[in-house]
């Protein structure tokens, strides 16, 4: 049976949140500590503050018993034999990772700290960062011998947080003193020895007590560095298979059969290869940046990187080409938008090539009618509703006499979409497909004009009979 560990976890975003909960499903007792008294209100009184699926759930359980919501870092340094630091570290103007709110959690766990304490950055940080905690915590006035500093990266995906915490493909530990190696090993040996998947309430992934989570203990700057280079690596491989997709469309070829030839390679594998409209997101766009930036700072030529988010940019431009050679002027044009999120299953909408690509129509003339399912209410913020931008009630309200359909975010209700629908609210048939959501065959059946990424256009059939567009 595995022990109970008390930890805190500081920040209550994406990562700190959903750590919290899933280490209270792993058996811990958690404080979750932000500084914002509001939102700390809010969760203590039950709001959900992101859209990810089972933590409404995970909330309901353990909300203000197991997991505590507090503001106070300091009762929470005392309370706790771990302290995960899960603070935002935005990008700087200069590209590098802004570590001011880690420092600054630092010094204030510094303030507090009389017995010993394991410090884990949880948070995407740039090697050193660990050597940097500890200066801050000896220039404090703590002793040496009272705390570790590891380096615990997290690779969840929003959307699929709960699951990807808790079913690991792996759980990365470095840590340069065996005494908070020990203890971080104990606080995941829940899913390490299986002992979770065990229990018939668990939440279902692809661990099992069979197959666990493997866990690799590495020294602190290794586990840095797999984070970022994890993360670099990924959209490497976005941005290769939407720069492959372009040489497809110049050819003719088909970059859905290319994508498969090629991943069915184990050394080069599926995942990941799907071609649209560039990476987004809070991480990707972020983290490139942030670790071409260490990598400038040692000296090392990493332009690799830089390739990576040239790519990355012209994919929307590229769209825009797209829309623009479907429809010939853009300045006037009514366009349905399917999406606004930077991926499917999340209202995030922070680096969004969805809400970039509609900002660029919006600039070239056009007025946009969007829907999203979730992501609506945070556009609307930074893209209030206006002449040229309206906000719909569904997907067929978005579609209602556009000149064309534009399909941005991989929701799983855009893929199933009832194209006889469509086709009769819009007012030209056309779709420019930035996600491949479709089978450009069906699409000319059902009577489309289908532009997608890196395959052929599809063309309407002739002589379509009344039951296929109804
Ligand atoms: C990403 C990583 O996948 C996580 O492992 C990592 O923990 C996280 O960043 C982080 O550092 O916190 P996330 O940003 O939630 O997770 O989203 P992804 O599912 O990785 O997608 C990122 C972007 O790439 C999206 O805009 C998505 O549409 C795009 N993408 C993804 C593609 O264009 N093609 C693909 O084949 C896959």
């Amino acid at each position: 049976m595995s022990k109970s560990i008390s930890i805190a976890v500081v920040g209550s975003g994406y990562v700190g949140l959903v750590a919290a909960v899933c280490f209270a499903e792993m058996g811990h007792a958690v404080v979750c500590v932000d500084n914002d008294e509001r939102k700390v209100t809010a969760l203590q009184g039950g709001e959900t503050p992101i859209h990810e699926y089972h933590l409404p759930e995970l909330l309901g359980r353990y909300r203000n018993n197991q997991v505590r919501f507090i503001t106070d870092l300091a009762e929470a340094t005392r309370e706790c034999d771990a302290i995960f630091i899960a603070v935002g570290t935005p990008q700087s103007e200069t590209g590098d990772a802004d570590l001011s709110y880690v420092e600054a959690v630092a010094c204030e766990i510094a303030r507090s700290l009389t017995s010993y304490k394991v410090i884990v950055e949880k948070s995407t940080v740039p090697v050193y960062t660990n050597e940097w905690i500890s200066r801050a915590l000896e220039r404090n006035g703590v002793d040496r011998n009272l705390f570790d500093v590891v380096s615990n990266p997290e690779f969840l995906r929003e959307g699929t947080a709960v699951v990807d915490f808790l079913h690991p493909d792996r759980i990365v530990v470095g840590s340069d003193s065996d005494r908070a190696g020990l203890l971080l090993k104990e606080i995941y040996s829940p899913l390490t020895s299986g002992e979770y998947y065990q229990r018939e309430n668990c939440i279902s992934g692809s661990c099992s007590v069979a197959e666990p989570p493997p866990l690799l203990m590495t020294s602190t700057k290794s586990a840095e560095i797999i984070k970022h280079a994890s993360n670099a690596f990924l959209a490497m491989k976005i941005s290769f298979i939407n720069a492959v997709s372009n040489l497809c469309e110049a050819t003719n070829a088909n970059v859905e059969q290319v994508a498969r030839g090629i991943g069915l390679d184990t050394r080069i594998g599926p995942k990941f290869l799907r071609p649209g409209i560039g990476y987004g997101g809070s991480c990707f766009p972020k983290d490139v940046a942030a670790f071409r930036s260490v990598a400038e700072q040692l000296g090392i030529d990493f332009s690799l990187l830089t390739e990576v988010e040239k790519i990355n940019q012209q994919q929307k431009r590229l769209f825009i080409a797209k829309v623009r050679s479907a429809l010939w002027n853009l300045r006037g044009k009514r366009l349905a938008v399917l999406g606004l999120a930077f991926k499917g299953d999340t209202d995030d909408i922070r680096e969004s090539p969805a809400v970039e690509i509609v900002r660029l129509l919006i600039n070239e003339g056009c007025s946009i009618a969007a829907f999203d399912p979730a992501a609506m209410e945070r556009t609307q913020q930074i893209l209030p509703a206006g002449k040229n931008m309206r906000y719909a009630a569904d997907s067929y309200d978005a579609m209602s006499d556009a000149d064309a359909l534009l399909i941005l975010t991989d929701w799983i209700e855009f893929a199933e979409l009832d194209l006889k629908r469509a086709n009769k609210a819009l007012r030209y048939s056309i779709i420019v497909d930035g996600r491949n959501l479709y089978d450009p065959a069906t699409m000319s059946e059902h009577g489309f004009t289908y532009v997608s990424v890196g395959r052929p256009i599809a063309h309407p059939v002739r002589n379509l009979t009344s039951s296929v567009i109804g």
